[in-house]
């Protein structure tokens, strides 16, 4: 079975064709990022345009990679939510009418549910149960997978999400958008050590996450530090350590509680590679493996939802033709 996959719950288009047999046959993906770079952040009404303007250019050319005619497409995936309502809505609408016209069925997918299966478009994917930790712009979650569509919760941030905590991090610290890849440039100049800020709620059992206080406590050290490079590099590195170390310690925890000796790290934070260095040897102590999607597919992209897509049209899911979107949708 052959499914293209359409992401467009914020600020990345991306498209993608997986094959059941032959996996993933291409996918194309255009960022947003100088469209909102100028206003700091994502203006929802710029993100719906650009999806309108580059979607279809974009499925054809996937299409024209993919060596494929539309009609030899089985169906349609498309992100449904949680997500931007405006820019959900363009994917929806035009997977929506590529399944109506080719007579294919279209499923709506869960962008977390994509985040959290992206690592099994690797050569070496985990099997299940795995434990998955999410950490995106909008989420920070702990998530025990049985198999595909058998999620259970772990534990979740209280407050903002890990990708949040890192933007807003980086603009206190007059970081260009997007924040967490600047953050984390700025970080390796950082002394380790230097500067130390709290590991919120590790003091405590549980496997919650908090990332406001930490937030904070940057703020505060960002006024006394005025515009000192060198303090200005220490405080990203030192805001890293912090939320590397908390994720690290409720990962430990969550393979410790379930048992489970595959960790599975998935969203736009796991494009840290000091988060990832630090798992793999949380991972390596628990004998357990570590899985990342390439870093291509830590953010968002139209792979995992088409592979996510495949996993529930082959397993004989379909839905009518009307549909709607879910900005926010609990996994
Ligand atoms: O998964 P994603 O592309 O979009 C959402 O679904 O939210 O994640 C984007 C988030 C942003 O907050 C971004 O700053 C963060 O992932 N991010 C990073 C890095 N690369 C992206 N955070 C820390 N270090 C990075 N290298
Ligand atoms: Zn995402």
């Amino acid at each position: 079975m052959r499914v293209l996959g359409i992401e467009t719950s914020c600020d990345e288009t991306g498209v993608a064709v997986y094959d059941g047999g032959a996996g993933l046959l291409a996918h194309r993906l255009h960022s947003q990022v100088a469209t909102h770079a100028g206003y700091g952040g994502v203006v929802p009404e710029l993100a719906s345009r650009d999806h309108v303007r580059r979607l279809m250019p974009l499925v054809q050319e996937t299409l024209a990679a993919a060596g494929l005619a539309p009609g030899e497409l089985d169906g349609i995936a498309y992100t449904r939510g949680p997500g931007l309502a405006g820019a959900l809505l363009v994917g929806a609408a035009v997977a929506r009418s590529l399944a109506w016209g080719l007579e294919r069925p279209a499923i709506g997918v869960h962008h977390m549910e994509g985040h959290l299966l992206a690592p099994m478009l690797e050569p070496d994917p985990p099997s299940f149960p795995f434990v998955a930790l999410l950490v995106s712009g909008g989420h920070s979650q702990l998530v025990l997978v049985a198999d595909v569509g058998r999620y259970r919760l772990l534990g979740e941030s209280v407050d903002d999400a890990a990708g949040e905590a890192f933007d807003k991090t980086a603009k206190l610290l007059g970081l260009p958008y997007p924040g967490g890849p600047e953050l984390e440039r700025l970080a390796r100049k950082g002394t380790p050590g230097r500067l130390r800020f709290p590991r919120p709620m590790t003091d405590r059992p549980g496997l919650d996450l908090s990332f406001s206080g930490l937030k904070t406590a940057v703020l505060n050290t960002v006024r006394e530090a005025g515009d000192d490079p060198r303090t200005r590099a220490d405080i990203a590195r030192a805001f890293q350590d912090a939320v590397v170390e908390t994720l690290a310690i409720k990962c430990r925890r969550a393979l410790e509680a379930t048992g489970v000796p595959r960790l599975v790290v998935a969203g736009g934070v796991g494009a840290n590679t000091a988060l990832r260095e630090r798992l793999a040897e949380v991972a390596a102590r628990h004998g357990a493996s570590v899985h990342y999607p390439r870093l291509a597919f830590c953010t968002d992209n139209g792979a995992m939802i088409a592979y996510a897509g495949h996993c529930r049209l082959a397993a004989g899911e379909r839905q009518g033709p009307d549909f709607d979107v879910t900005p926010r949708w609990p996994l």
